[in-house]
Order: C-alpha cells, then sequence, then structure tokens
C-alpha cells in the first residue's frame, strides 16, 4: 500500500444483484487494491471533463489499464450548463466511434455533473453498460454518486430526463478534494448539513462542532463527513431505491433550490449553494406548518453561514417573485397533478413529505428572498 494511503473505509449499498460498496480513503485512485474485481471487459472509457482531466485522468487510466485492453477517454466542456442532450450525445459518439461493445465499462471522473452524464449514457448505451463512479467533489462523494440517480437537466427543468440506474462500486478518493475550489466544498458543505435535520441530529452536532475543520479540509473530519453522509444515503436507498417514499426526504431544500437553478439559469448558483438556500427555505416553511421552532430554523441558517453558503435567495422577477419560484415548483418531479409537494422538517431529524396553501409558499419566498 502506498505510504500516502492511510486507511480505506467502505460503506455497503444493499439492493439485491445491485448492492455494491463505496470506498472512501486516501489516495485510493492510484492504489491497486481499488481496482480489484472490477466488472471484467476488453475496453474501458473514462468519461471526465476538462478541468478534471488534467488533474487526475492519467492517475485513474494508469491505474486501471492492467485490467483492460483498452482505455479511452471522453473529455466533456465543464458544468451545469452543459449537462444536457448535446453533451451526452458526445459519450455516445466516442462510444461507438472507438467500437464499444456492451460490456465496455465507463468510469465518470468527475463531480455530479460528469457522474449524472455518465451514469445515465451507461442505462442506455447499448441498453445497459456496467459504470463506476469515481466523484471528484465533495458533494459527489457525499450524494450523487451515491444510489442510481442519473440525469441530465432541460431548459424548463433540473434533472428531467434521467434513469435509475446503480454502478458497480463507488470510489471516494479524499485526496481529490485538495484541488476543489473553496466555493465548490461549500456546496458540498449544504449536501452534507442536509443529513442532520432529514436523519440524524447527532450528525448534525458533530457538523456545528466540527465546521472550521471542514471548512479548512481538516482530512479526520471530511473522512468522517463522507463517510457518515454515505451510510444516511445508504440506508434510505436501501429501503427505497425508486424513491416510492422515503427516498424523497433526501430533496431537502431541492424544491426551492431547483426553482432556482432552473430559473437563474443552470450554472449561475451552484447545485448546493441552491439547495442550502432552498433548505432554509423548506425549514421556514415546516416552522409555518407548526412543526419546528424559529430556533431550529436560526441554527439552520447560522451553520449554512459558518460553511460559507447564502441563505438568502435570489430575486429571479421582480415583477412578482414567488410567482415565479411556484411556477418552476410545479414541475418538480414530487409534484402531483401540478400540486406541489415540500419535504419539511416533522421534528428535527425526521422529514416527510406533504403539501401546503399557496399563500403560505408565497410568504416564506417572500420572507427568505433578497
Ligand atoms: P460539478 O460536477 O459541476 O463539479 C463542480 C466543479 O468542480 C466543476 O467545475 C468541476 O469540473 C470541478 N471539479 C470537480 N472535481 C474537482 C477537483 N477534485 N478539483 C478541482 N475541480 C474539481 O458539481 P457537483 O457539485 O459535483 O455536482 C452537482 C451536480 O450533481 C448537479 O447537476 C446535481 O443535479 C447533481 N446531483 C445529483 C444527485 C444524484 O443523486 N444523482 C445528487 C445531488 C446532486
Ligand atoms: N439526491 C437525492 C437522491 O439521491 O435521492
Amino acid at each position: 500500500m502506498p505510504e500516502h494511503t492511510t486507511f480505506i473505509e467502505q460503506v455497503a449499498i444493499s439492493l439485491d444483484d445491485r448492492s455494491y460498496d463505496i470506498h472512501i480513503g486516501q489516495g485510493l485512485l492510484s492504489h491497486p487494491e481499488t481496482w480489484s474485481g472490477l466488472p471484467q471487459a476488453q475496453t474501458a472509457m473514462i468519461v471526465t471533463n476538462d478541468t478534471i482531466a488534467p488533474l487526475y485522468e492519467a492517475v485513474l487510466r494508469n491505474a486501471i489499464s492492467p485490467h483492460y485492453k483498452q482505455v479511452h477517454t471522453v473529455v466533456l466542456p465543464d458544468g451545469e450548463a452543459h449537462k444536457d442532450w448535446q453533451t451526452l450525445n458526445l459519450i455516445f459518439d466516442a462510444l461507438l466511434s472507438k467500437g464499444c461493445d456492451r460490456k465496455t465499462v465507463l468510469f465518470a471522473l468527475g463531480g455530479g455533473v460528469v457522474g449524472d452524464m455518465t451514469g445515465f449514457a451507461a442505462a442506455s448505451y447499448m441498453r445497459g453498460v456496467p459504470f463506476i463512479q469515481v466523484p471528484t467533489t465533495l458533494l459527489s462523494q457525499v450524494d450523487s454518486s451515491v444510489g442510481g440517480k442519473t440525469a441530465i437537466n432541460h431548459p424548463l427543468g433540473k434533472n428531467m430526463i434521467g434513469a435509475f440506474y446503480q454502478p458497480r462500486r463507488v470510489v471516494c478518493d479524499l485526496g481529490t478534494l485538495k484541488t476543489l475550489p473553496r466555493r465548490e466544498l461549500s456546496a458540498g458543505l449544504a449536501e452534507v448539513i442536509k443529513y442532520g435535520p432529514i436523519a440524524d441530529m447527532p450528525f448534525m452536532e458533530w457538523i456545528e462542532a466540527n465546521i472550521d475543520a471542514l471548512m479548512a479540509q481538516d482530512p479526520k473530519a471530511l473522512a468522517h463527513a463522507v463517510k457518515r453522509s454515505c451510510e444516511i444515503k445508504a440506508w434510505v436507498v436501501g429501503q427505497d431505491e425508486r424513491e416510492a417514499g422515503l427516498r424523497a426526504i433526501l430533496n431537502f431544500g431541492h424544491t426551492f433550490g431547483h426553482a432556482i437553478e432552473a430559473g437563474l439559469g443552470f450554472g449561475v448558483w451552484l447545485h448546493g449553494e441552491a439547495v442550502g438556500c432552498g433548505m432554509v427555505m423548506a425549514a421556514e416553511l415546516s416552522h409555518r406548518l407548526g412543526k419546528v421552532d424559529a430556533a431550529f430554523v436560526a441554527r439552520l441558517k447560522i451553520l449554512l453561514v459558518r460553511a460559507g453558503l447564502p441563505v438568502r435567495g435570489p430575486v429571479i422577477d421582480a415583477a412578482d417573485n414567488a410567482g415565479h419560484y411556484i411556477a418552476h415548483m410545479r414541475l418538480d418531479k414530487k409534484a402531483e397533478a401540478g400540486d406541489i409537494k415540500f419535504v419539511v422538517i416533522d421534528g428535527p431529524g425526521l422529514a416527510t413529505v406533504c403539501g401546503a396553501p399557496d399563500d403560505m409558499v408565497r410568504d416564506v419566498i417572500n420572507a427568505c428572498c433578497a
């Protein structure tokens, strides 16, 4: 084991024949053991983007090359604005032009955008090929690489076109986080913080006590945050893979957040920033529905501010801002016949899904936007 590999932790996702492990540790990319027992094939395709390729493509290529006759790479343009059909097609173009067969293994090397698009490509290329998630952002290590949601955006809505399709393995090399810009670290912390109010208040207390260490990228603190987040996500996904019920709690803050992302144009606010702000709105709604006290909302806000996140939503439409948010939220995947469903906090550490009166939702948006 190379000296810089200080530990390896594993979290299991139990889904019958779709079960897999999440490997978490420092230096995993270059550690040969990480890549033992991969799906067998002649060919592998690394899918990455133009920011991550110069940083980590060579190390991944070297590490997996002994397992395949050919390793190809396709480099996508970076950014949420490119999470679309046109960019997805670049993956299919590369697979077909290289003659990749139905056993070809895809490696998603990057953040949630690369991971979601590679997963969707894997779900649909030749009706399904195996793929491995190699997440390199905090957000993708604690959330998007786990659980098999894959998608691209549509100009009218976030993640509207996609599939449930599980990876064969997730490899979270914490060492890759060293090159992550500060703003992206904060965005990832939003999804870490999310797990506290919805499922685990002791974890929220731990985050409150360790937020400065997390912001300073303390390796032990990051390792615990990634592991505990993955454990909670594994617990939820293991019970409700296709979001028939429980899994919706993982969307705390997302209904409002997706309205911010789509409303401003994809990529203007980062996904984690929109989710963080959306959690404030969802907590405020929970308070107005009589489920949590004002102190809980204030506590969540303080933690998000300490994580470097915005807590006031943008004004997207000066004439009717609340109306603009609501129009976007009616397209949310949880909406039923246009009735918006919100993930609300039913009490600290416990989330549920419910509707809310339009007037109340309007008041929340007006109170929470700049
Ligand atoms: P991202 O993929 O856009 O990555 C953020 C930025 O960091 C990009 O510019 C990327 O190139 C760069 N980057 C990545 N790793 C780096 C590294 N190690 N060093 C330096 N730069 C690096 O954004 P994200 O926050 O990782 O993911 C957000 C996406 O994930 C959204 O599209 C969201 O919808 C999706 N998501 C999906 C799920 C799911 O369950 N599938 C869950 C949450 C979020
Ligand atoms: N990030 C929400 C989910 O995976 O269900």
